[in-house]
């Protein structure tokens, strides 16, 4: 591989080595043996037993035997596309990205779309949040922006995700429902966890039912950081918009295409993508200096909130084009490895507690689910800029490292560390100062749930609200126990009254009579004047 110039064809051309096609070839076995025959298995007579020392057949069933992998934990259900992007105007004031500096360049992009909770079978129309994967094939490394299109998640800290998912998922016992959030484990989830009041009006919202995912936005969610060459940091979250709008389903529209045509989502990509109709989508980031990361009536580290744009508007920084379907799905689609920490120099983290421990997992499923450690080697992972260390061996190593040496340091080979000035472009952490007592706590400052997910409802045209209504009822009228109904009804109060009332009423639990302000005692709202602390160590 080269240190040749990145352009948008960068990552193709790299592809198009591993691409084979059998189209007019004799067949053979792997050993490259031509097979005179693939019919009919080595027999003793014609009738008699199979025979062990058929090779042949051998090798063509275990092949076979062996043609499935995991599917994620989450996110099972996607579909990927090439692309391209290009920033606006250079980002130079705010980070040293290099993809985000100059207008001319055309970095190469690779997008997974996906339902969260479905298995890889399931249908794409369901009530559910989707995946919104971005890895960028930049001459510094991958960068991948791991998102989804809903601005905010269910929980704050990554050690409930487990749980999330466990809740969310089919319940053991029946492995029902596959593919959507009616049912009792996930409410029981929510009425105890109440920090998801937020994530779910947008997913009992039409958010939830996209028309197309063309049609959709993508957040990055997390608060993360730009750093510029001069080593400042500001704090940064990222958001797709996509050119042709934003827009949903109709819950019964929904429904009746999930029957009719479970791959409804992809067909519509694919078919766009062919037809030269490519879809498109600018980034925008929202941007608080370091200093002014008190000065918000929420905490802008909390993944249960949002940063209203009317306070930190959406500055639009560039353009990303969907051009090229995938040759394989199973190479490229189900290969693909993204990780909210493939970051490049000038883009580093925060503390937001669910970016943290995601930083942990994604590798450490991808490690069983793309089978050890050298998964980067595969076609779609592999950056397309150079890359070289010590690292060795491991299952199905595809390189034959020849170096005497595979060690730092040493002075036998001229392989060290790059310097972190510009020039050398070696990456180097933020150098955030912090300190604290180690503690198993939730500061206070992440301790309001419902004042945001209020001001979702109050945002809501009467359409909008009659749908979320709508789906309040029919899924919550899916949940055979009454006592966990009940819970969401008087969860939801705080809310909203009206709203709870309304699908109480729908489902027979007993309407709230008090609560929908946005405060409660648990949960005392923040007012511009009592604004979020910053917590004692
Ligand atoms: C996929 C963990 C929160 C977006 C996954 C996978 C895991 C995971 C294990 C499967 C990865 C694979 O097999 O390759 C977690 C954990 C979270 C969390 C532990 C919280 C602590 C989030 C959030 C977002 C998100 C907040 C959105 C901002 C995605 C997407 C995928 C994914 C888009 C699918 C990537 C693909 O298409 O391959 N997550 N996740 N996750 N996650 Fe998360």
């Amino acid at each position: 591989m080269s240190g040749k110039p990145v352009n948008e064809n960068s990552k193709n051309e790299q592809l198009e080595q591993y691409r084979t096609d059998d189209t007019g070839k004799h067949l053979t076995t792997n050993q490259g043996v031509k097979v005179s025959e693939d019919e009919f298995s080595l027999k003793a007579g014609v009738r008699g037993p199979t025979l062990m020392e058929d090779f042949h057949f051998r090798e063509k069933m275990t092949h076979f035997d062996h043609e499935r992998i995991p599917e994620r934990v989450v996110h099972a259900r996607g579909f990927a596309a090439h692309g391209e992007f290009q920033v606006y105007e250079s980002m130079k004031e705010y980070t040293k990205a290099k993809f985000l500096q100059d207008p001319a360049v055309k970095t190469p992009v690779f997008v997974r779309f996906s339902t969260v909770v479905g298995s890889r079978g399931s249908a794409e129309t369901v009530r559910d949040a989707r995946g919104f994967a971005t890895k960028f094939y930049t001459e510094e490394g991958n960068y991948d922006l791991v998102g989804n299109n809903i601005p905010v998640f269910f929980i704050q800290d990554a050690i409930k995700f487990p749980d999330l998912v466990h809740s969310i998922k089919p319940e053991p016992h029946n492995e029902m429902p596959q593919a959507s959030a009616a049912h009792d484990t996930f409410w029981d989830f929510v009425a105890n966890n109440q920090e998801t009041a937020h994530m779910v009006m947008w997913a009992m919202s039409d958010r939830a039912i996209p028309r197309s995912l063309r049609m959709m936005e993508g957040f990055g969610v997390h608060a993360f950081r730009f750093v510029n060459e001069e080593g400042k940091a500001r704090f940064v979250k990222f958001t797709w918009k996509p050119l042709l709008g934003t827009h949903s389903l109709v819950w019964d529209e929904a429904q009746k295409i999930a029957g009719k045509d479970p791959d409804f989502h992809r067909r519509d990509l694919w078919e766009a993508i062919e037809n030269g109709d490519y879809p498109e989508y600018e980034l925008g980031v929202q941007i608080i200096e370091e200093e002014d990361e008190f000065n918000f009536d929420f905490d802008i580290l909390d993944a249960t909130k949002l940063w209203p744009e009317e306070e930190i508007p959406l500055k639009i920084i560039g353009k990303m084009t969907l051009n090229r379907n995938v040759g394989n799905v199973f190479a490229e689609t189900e290969q693909v490895a993204f990780h909210p920490g493939h970051v490049v120099p000038g883009i580093d983290f925060s503390n937001d507690p669910l970016l943290q421990g995601r930083l942990f997992s994604y590798t450490d499923t991808q490690l069983i689910r793309l089978g050890g450690p050298n998964f980067h080697e595969l076609p779609i992972n592999r950056p397309v800029c150079p890359f070289h260390n010590n690292q060795r061996d491991g299952y199905s190593r595809q390189t034959i490292n020849t170096s005497q040496v595979a060690y730092h340091r040493n002075s036998l080979a001229n392989n060290t560390p790059a310097p972190a000035s510009p020039a050398q472009g070696g990456y180097q952490h933020y150098q955030e100062k912090v300190e604290g007592r180690k503690v198993r706590a939730r500061s206070d400052s992440f301790k309001d749930h419902f004042s945001q997910a209020a001001l979702f409802w109050n945002s809501m045209s009467e359409p909008e609200k009659k749908h979320i209504i709508e789906a309040f009822s029919f899924e919550l009228g899916k949940v055979m126990n009454e006592s966990v109904r009940q819970q969401v009804v008087d969860m939801f109060a705080n809310v909203n009254v009206e709203l709870a009332a309304a699908f109480a009423q729908n489902i027979g639990a007993v309407p709230p009579t008090s609560g929908g302000s946005g405060v409660t005692k648990s949960s005392p709202a923040l007012s511009q004047e009592n604004k979020v602390k910053k917590p004692e160590t």
